[in-house]
């Protein structure tokens, strides 16, 4: 690259170093594609090279609409762990990686922004996907806009909602639909509207008295002494942070000491479990509720519900709910290692590999409720102020049979009206995949707190089902039938995105048998899904469309 336009950008732009002698290399895009090319000795193209200018990657110089590169920057970038990590991921899974889809440059925090960490919910997606089909931008791979302003979108797989909680931030109406009824409730909590002082108040109330309840108690005692006694032995056989050093080292045998230390210390909290009286297990275990919960636990837990249930306010209410129902997951008697899944009731201090040391089980909600509730109304306002003035509803009912219309009538009658008229315009949705979750069962304790009916037997793909070749016929069957019963309130000319870990190559056959066509595939790269788990993954984003005879 001429060396000569170095000295005018060196001027205009001050933070870029040249070197002294001028030998500084820069590239254009096109340069840049195959340089890159020969670097990797694997084919870069020019969107490539867009995209980590677009993301922040690396530097973009120049103006009037002439684009160069830093040499360096890009060797840089290539070399780092991020740039490696693309390069071997396409090396697995294909160079028709879209890598814009794996949205490496957000944070946790703008992944769960606003209302979308209100409530755990196994496998939703991220809500910049959403807004990446959904809004008006085109780019390299998306080249055509698909939904506007005002156009209503549907999600027949709604789940947590992050469909219609991103509708309504671009100004698009939604409908979501869940068979369950819990994730139903989770959504409309989402995109409700409410009275924040009253809220407020009536947390507030709650929390003084359960505060009240719980001094007149002996737990409160019996923690206190708990954990002090913790503390020292803690600090005495796991001092932070050399033990996990000296782990980390192997020069401790982590499961022999950890176990031993177990042993030592459970006389001390027998003992004070008998001082203070203390009941730990419940009487009985028909329920979950029963099971997975410390006797004190419960008690509170059923102090705090009937509470919420003389809530006059129905729309604070169900947040209420929302707030116990985030409490008493988070208060189950497991160990901190198994919370995503549970193995056995814990009743007993025991020894913790996550945070190196004798850890012990909660005896009291009031914590996570103080949080939950803080963090619940913090949520729902940074919402508010960024919400548009439109519709979004989630209807609980088995997507293969509902009918839409039918039920927004009687349950939102404004949207009902704004839909007949219009027709949807489109589906934004994830399905459920072949026996991998029981959407279910992944909220049992809010079954029995709510009394909620459940309906496992319309689920589509059931982790019960299995993946065997009856499992997948059956989810074929489903999902087709989804199409074919949401196609009936849908416009024309309609567009449909389904995400989906389509590893048995289901959807050519669903979208046959549905009338659709599949018009385009999203191969995205799916990062970091656990702590545990960084191997290379992808899902596809299949762009249905009517099929053309
Ligand atoms: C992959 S999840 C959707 C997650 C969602 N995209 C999110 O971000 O939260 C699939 C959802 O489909 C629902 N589902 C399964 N079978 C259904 C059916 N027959 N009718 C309606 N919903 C169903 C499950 O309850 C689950 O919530």
């Amino acid at each position: 690259m001429c060396a000569s336009v170095l000295t005018s950008w060196n001027e205009s732009s001050p933070d870029l170093k040249v070197k002294k002698d001028n030998t500084l290399e820069l590239f254009t895009i096109k340069e840049a594609s195959e340089w890159a090319s020969k670097y990797l000795n694997k084919k870069v193209t020019t969107s490539n090279i867009s995209y980590l200018i677009q993301y922040g990657r690396i530097k973009k110089i120049g103006s009037n609409g002439d684009t160069f590169i830093v040499k360096e920057d890009l060797i840089k970038y290539y070399d780092s762990y991020l740039g490696k990590r693309e390069v071997e991921w396409k090396e697995r899974l294909g160079d028709d990686l879209n890598w814009t889809l794996s949205f490496d440059n957000l944070k946790e925090s703008d992944t769960t922004k606003h209302v979308h960490r209100l409530h755990p919910y196994k496998g939703k997606f991220i809500p910049q996907l959403v807004e990446y089909f959904l809004d008006g931008h085109t780019d390299n791979f998306k080249k055509e806009v698909y939904f506007k302003k005002g156009d209503v979108v549907l999600d027949p797989f709604c789940g947590s909602g992050t469909t219609i909680v991103q509708a309504n931030e671009l100004g698009m109406h939604a409908i979501g639909l869940d068979v369950s009824a819990f994730n139903a409730l989770i959504c409309n909590v989402k995109v409700g509207k409410y009275d924040f002082l009253d809220m407020d108040f009536e947390i507030k109330k709650i929390s003084k008295a359960l505060k009240q309840f719980i001094a007149e108690s002996n737990t409160i005692k019996f923690e206190t002494k708990l954990t002090q006694d913790l503390a020292k032995f803690n600090n005495k056989y796991f001092p932070s942070p050399d033990y996990k050093y000296r782990v980390a080292l192997n020069e401790v045998n982590e499961d022999q000491y950890g176990g031993e230390k177990e042993k030592e210390f459970l006389p001390v909290f027998l003992n004070l479990v008998k001082e203070y009286n203390i009941q730990l297990k419940q009487n009985k275990c028909d329920s979950f509720l029963d099971k997975w919960y410390l006797q004190h636990i419960r008690t509170e837990i059923d102090f705090v519900c009937n509470l919420i249930k003389q809530i006059k306010n129905p729309s604070t209410k169900k947040v209420l709910s929302i707030i116990i129902s985030r409490t008493v997951r988070s208060c189950r008697a497991t160990t901190h290692s198994d919370l995503a899944t549970l193995k056995e009731p814990v009743t007993a201090t025991y020894y913790c590999s996550k945070h190196g040391k004798v850890c012990k089980p909660l005896f009291s909600i009031l914590s996570w409720w103080e949080r939950y509730s803080k963090d619940t109304l913090d949520r729902l306002c940074q919402f508010n102020n960024l919400r548009t003035d439109t519709y979004q509803i989630c209807l609980t009912g088995d997507s293969k049979v509902i009918d839409i219309f039918g039920e927004l009538e009687k349950k939102n009658p404004a949207l009902s009206g704004l839909v007949k008229n219009q027709k949807i315009k489109g589906i934004f949705s994830s399905p459920p995949y072949v026996g991998l979750i029981d959407y279910h069962d992944q909220h049992a304790y809010a079954y029995d707190l709510f009394g909620f009916e459940r309906h496992d037997d319309l689920e589509i793909g059931h982790l019960l089902k299995g993946q065997g070749k009856e499992a997948r016929n059956l989810y074929v069957e489903g999902i087709s039938d989804v199409l074919i019963n949401c196609k009936r309130f849908l416009v024309d000319d309609y567009d449909i995105f389904l995400v989906a870990n389509d590893k048995f190559n289901l959807y050519p056959i669903i979208a046959e048998n549905a009338g659709m066509q599949i018009v385009k595939q999203y191969k995205r790269p799916v990062l970091n899904r656990t702590e545990r788990d960084k191997g290379a993954y992808s899902e596809i984003i299949f762009h249905l469309k009517a099929r053309q005879n």
